[in-house]
């Protein structure tokens, strides 16, 4: 397979590497293209035409159509002065054709391997059409439901979102850029944009350094040592500087201090938008502003091409700012090969949509799925029992729907649904009782309840899939209210006082409130949307030909007051626990103020989320014991292994994530009451044990301290070990510098 086309090389190598070269025989204008991205325009218009010849376009995003873009490149190559190649760009953020789970369910997964093949998938896919380039992975930490992009993003713990995130640069990319079924990465949004205020899209953010560099920026060093070709900056303001026109991001952190050497492209027109934030006059002044910050791509926006002329020549950007931002540009083009290779030839790849890719897409959405409740063991459903299953809800059977955010390119068709997964499975053995009960997530219409009543009596086990369609969560769809949308709560609660045995998968695009749903069924599994191939894992998941292993990535809040609320936060002055909480309903009229003996609660709420971070049920059950150490104490240059057995004692097969939290007990800044430090997918038989073990290196152990300088801090540490961030099991350990304070701590 090759990206195709054997044009020879417009550039003649000589002792002078290709970039070099091209460099020093660029007018300042077509280098001023170079950092340039136009939008696709749906063709190719005269203006775009005339743009390419003068090579004035170094990248064009969002447009399709391999023949279209065949034709692009015929352009720039052949009829522009340089005949340099265009880097076409594109969102494909978890899957092109055939979808993933969205990031977030991917997540979800705690599976890196199983991440990277979905990655995989998509870059061949993309790539047979044309594509170069993708605006992915979104690896913003965020810690808020409301955000509608939430459901792009990997969660809110900083080490999950690291290991996901590198897993998907290495699965667009591979191992050698150049290979024609891969396409380039980018970590987005650089940085900040997850923690908009009240999760409402584009909102401010307020962040302090020693927050960016503690929980914000690791998955981006993660991706970037992953070797992401490319960043993107973010549209927010960031304490009052946005992060487009923002040096200490793009060029203090990431080129100064990280060595990034690929390129950085802004988000559409947030170069532009420099104005509207209120901190550059005019478009002159926003491109010099985002210029200065190695900012070296402008996306959508023009102020690139019609003022850094004048601005160089003025002598206020300089000439070696933009020298090295075309280098970098055309480095990437060069790693990508598309100067040996500019046109695609579909021909040469296998056909997207294949079995293969299907089988990735599945067992991604069934690693995905995260079990939330299974009273009675309800759940694996068994086939030689039930006569009749009723299915019911507005998302059984809506290919559509389950594909999620950000699918421009998936193909609805090649969707196979729960519904169509079920009847598969029934075959003649048992009636499946139909109805869709609301039309949509969101209506309020409520004529359809007495028909999914009816289907329900008749069956003697009811499925209902409900959640949120896919445009309610994604970029600029973000909600206040998280529950259920619609009169879904209400239609559970009628199906409720049936008294049948009752199942809710819940496909959204966001962790939802649920504390008022739960009790309307026996057990819950949270899908997210799971793209493509979500109905048979699911239907595999529900009959017990798969077990569930998802963990949440995410804490779930009971209601929305109390978000934010995530597992490693601050411990405070007065910590909550159960003996110091009071409820809002034993508080006694006219009681007399008091805050003695009064902690960090809610009244209402309490203290701890729904579901917390990591949290996922199995049908296998998992028991941990034997838990040792190598070491009470280890200096810094030493490592301390945590080993403890699982036990699996159920008649189930299953696979457990064993994860490791540590506490950092006291230290030059205040340290979260418990970080993730790592992660373990072990698979077990019935009545197997393994061991699982852990190795912690004092660099694990490091934080970023109050002058934000990364410090590794001699001191005591807690741990835990077990299948989520509640796990009880653990131990502690010192980190000594040197061996003689071993004596001092005994
Ligand atoms: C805006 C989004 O914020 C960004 O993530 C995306 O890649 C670009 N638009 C391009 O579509």
């Amino acid at each position: 397979m090759t990206r195709s086309a054997t044009k020879s090389s417009p550039v003649e190598l000589e002792t002078k590497s290709r970039v070099d070269d091209l460099i020093s025989r660029m007018t300042l204008r077509e280098k001023i293209g170079q950092m340039t991205q136009f939008a696709g325009q749906g063709g190719i218009p005269n203006n775009l035409r005339e743009s390419i010849k003068k090579g004035l376009v170094g990248s064009i995003l969002n447009q399709v159509g391999v023949d279209t873009l065949n034709e692009i490149q015929r352009i720039a190559v052949d009829e522009s002065r340089l005949g340099i190649p265009i880097i076409i760009g594109r969102d494909v953020i978890h899957g092109f054709q055939t979808m993933m789970p969205i990031p977030l369910g991917q997540a979800a997964s705690w599976n890196p391997k199983v991440v990277e093949k979905g990655a995989e998938v998509a870059a061949a896919e993309a790539a047979r059409y044309g594509v170069h380039w993708t605006f992915a992975p979104m690896v913003d930490i965020t810690r808020d439901p409301r955000w509608g992009r939430i459901a792009e993003s990997l969660g809110e713990d900083p080490f999950l979102a690291s290991r996901v995130g590198e897993a998907m640069v290495k699965g667009f990319q591979g191992k050698d850029l150049s290979q024609p079924d891969r396409i380039a990465a980018c970590a987005k949004h650089f940085a900040g944009y997850g923690y908009s205020e009240a999760g409402r899209d584009y909102a401010y953010v307020n962040i302090s350094e020693n927050e960016l560099r503690n929980i914000v920026f690791p998955p981006f060093k993660a991706c970037l040592d992953a070797g992401a070709a490319t960043f993107m900056t973010a549209f927010s303001d960031l304490n009052g500087v946005p992060a487009t026109g923002n040096e200490f991001l793009t060029k203090r952190v990431l080129r100064d201090e990280w060595k990034f050497d690929g390129f950085v492209v802004s988000d559409w027109d947030s170069v532009i938008q420099l104005i509207t934030h209120g901190f550059s006059e005019n478009e002159k002044e926003a491109a010099r502003e985002a210029v200065q910050a190695w900012v070296d791509m402008e996306m959508a926006s023009r102020t690139y091409l019609q003022n850094i002329e004048s601005l160089v020549k003025e002598e206020r950007i300089p000439m070696e700012n933009i020298d090295r931002a075309v280098r970098a540009i055309l480095s990437v083009k060069e790693k990508l090969g598309l100067f040996e290779r500019p046109y695609t030839n579909p021909e040469l790849f296998p056909v997207n949509g294949n079995e293969k890719y299907m089988d990735v897409a599945k067992e991604a959405a069934i690693q995905s799925c995260v079990l939330l409740k299974n009273d009675y063991q309800t759940l694996p459903l068994n086939r030689d029992k039930i006569k009749s299953l009723a299915v019911i809800g507005p998302l059984a059977d809506d290919g559509f729907e389950q594909m999620g955010t950000w699918t421009f390119d998936g193909v609805e068709e090649w969707c196979q649904t729960p519904l169509q997964a079920i009847r598969e499975k029934a075959g003649d053995e048992f009636e499946i009782h139909v109805a869709k009960g609301v039309d949509t997530t969101r209506s309020k219409d409520k004529h359809g309840f007495a028909e999914a009543i009816d289907a329900a009596r008749k069956a003697d086990t009811v499925v209902m899939f409900m959640g949120e369609e896919a445009i309610l969560s994604g970029e600029a769809h973000c909600r206040a209210d998280i529950d259920l949308p619609g009169v879904q709560n209400e239609l559970l609660r009628e199906i409720s006082k049936l008294g049948k045995s009752t199942i809710l998968v819940v496909m959204a695009g966001r962790p939802l409130t649920l504390d008022q749903t739960r009790h309307y069924v026996n057990s819950m599994m949270y899908a997210w949307h799971p793209g493509t191939m979500g109905g048979p894992a699911i239907a595999d998941l529900l009959f017990g030909d798969a077990t569930p292993s998802g963990k949440l990535p995410v804490s779930f809040p009971k209601m929305v007051g109390q978000i934010p609320i995530y597992y490693n936060q601050r411990n405070s002055g007065k910590p909550a626990s159960h003996d110091s909480f009071t409820h809002i309903d034993h508080i006694p009229s006219r009681a007399t103020q008091t805050s003695v003996g009064n902690t960090a609660f809610h009244m209402d709420a309490g203290f701890e989320p729904l579901y917390p971070f990591g949290f996922g049920l199995s049908y296998a059950h998992f028991e941990y014991y034997n838990l040792r150490q190598s070491k009470d104490s280890f200096t810094k240059k030493e490592t301390i292994e945590i080993q403890v057995d699982v036990h699996n004692p159920s008649r189930y097969q299953g696979a457990e994530v064993v994860q490791l939290y540590v506490r950092d007990v006291a230290g030059n800044i205040t340290r979260p009451v418990k970080e993730l430090k790592g992660f373990k997918r072990v698979n077990l038989d019935p009545g197997e044990t393994k061991n699982v073990s852990f190795k912690i290196k004092p660099r694990d152990l490091s934080f970023y301290d109050r002058n934000n300088k990364l410090i590794i801090e001699p001191g005591l540490f807690y741990f835990w070990v077990g299948g989520n961030s509640n796990a009880e099991l653990g131990g502690k350990f010192h980190l000594i510098e040197n061996l003689d304070q071993n004596q001092n701590n005994a």
